[in-house]
């Protein structure tokens, strides 16, 4: 049996003595007013116990893990289908590349790259009466938790600089990748990565990923095992952009990061991880959260590979 308390005392002991280099988001004013010193993780296991450490219950903003969760809303909806306007390719650029957007001819890599999530945006926007209650309604019922919400002043401080996604979006509207309003997909888009939630939310959230779509506290099967293999296949191969190759090889799980220092990863059958630290890389992606997720694979021993 894995001592996961332990370990990751051992984690929050190692992390303690680390420098970071990196820097807290600043494209988007609002998240560059977060302290740069939090730092909290949880796990959540298959057999439903828990644990963590730091400040693994404060909300911070997830940003683009909230990708997992669109994505997995447009294909609860229309299913393989989403395939036909995104592809399922490592992107090895930039986030918000607009070079290889135009080289892909408006047919985003894949869907957690900013143009690929755009996209699922628009899937979402088209089809939805009220998009943003669909995914707070989805959001609160993995996580069994009616409180997590959208940061308004996030969304809003992203709409007023967020030009480079304006871009994206009024260029694959150009190719013929769009089918919405573009105000309303950019709307949307911004309102999801607002979501806020704690590193606990964040990894209950994820934990049906480990467990084939089925959520712990009531057993309903919200996704199927075919979509859920396909999202983690995702993860694994897309989460952290052109860092993903990194996070595998230190890591060795499939996940999804945010600029708002984020990360959730999962194992399959065996347990789903958050945890938050503010400063990024230069990839965009948590400097502390992939050192401790390196050490929590390599301490535990449990990682896919
Ligand atoms: O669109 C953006 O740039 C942000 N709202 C989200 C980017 C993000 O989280 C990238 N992740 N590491």
């Amino acid at each position: 049996m894995v001592d996961f308390e332990k370990i990751l005392g051992t984690i929050q002991e190692e992390m303690s003595y680390r420098d970071v280099s990196g820097k807290v988001a600043s494209y988007i004013p609002e998240l560059a007013k977060v302290d740069p010193k939090k730092f909290g993780m949880h796990i959540y296991c298959s057999d439903k116990n828990n644990y963590g450490f730091g400040d693994h219950e404060e909300n911070f903003s997830i940003q683009s893990i909230s990708k997992v969760f669109t994505l997995s809303l447009a294909i609860k909806h229309i299913g393989s289908k989403v395939w036909e306007r995104v592809n399922v390719e490592p992107s090895g650029n930039p986030f918000n590349s607009l070079m290889q957007l135009e080289q892909d001819k408006g047919v985003p890599r894949n869907p957690f790259i900013n143009s690929g999530a755009l996209v699922i945006c628009d899937i979402l926007v088209n089809i939805l009466d009220n998009p943003k209650k669909e995914l707070l309604d989805f959001v609160r019922k993995i996580t069994d938790n009616n409180s997590i919400d959208f940061n308004e002043k996030v969304a809003t401080s992203e709409l007023k600089s967020g030009y480079r996604n304006i871009a994206l979006v009024n260029y694959m509207k150009a190719l013929g990748n769009i089918k919405s309003d573009v105000d309303e997909i950019i709307d949307f888009y911004f309102y999801s990565c607002s979501l806020e939630m704690s590193c606990r939310n964040l990894a209950k959230a994820f934990i049906m990923y480990a467990n084939k779509g089925v959520i712990p506290n009531s057993g309903e099967q919200i996704l199927n095992p075919s979509t859920v293999k396909r999202i983690n296949a995702l993860m694994q191969t897309c989460g952290f952009y052109d860092e993903s190759g990194e996070f595998s090889f230190e890591v060795g799980l499939p996940g999804k990061s945010g600029v708002g220092g984020g990360i959730a990863a999962i194992h399959p059958q065996q347990y789903a991880v958050a945890v938050w630290s503010p400063v990024l890389n230069e990839k965009g992606n948590s400097e502390l959260g992939m050192k401790a997720l390196e050490r929590l694979t390599t301490l535990t021993g449990l990682s896919v590979f």
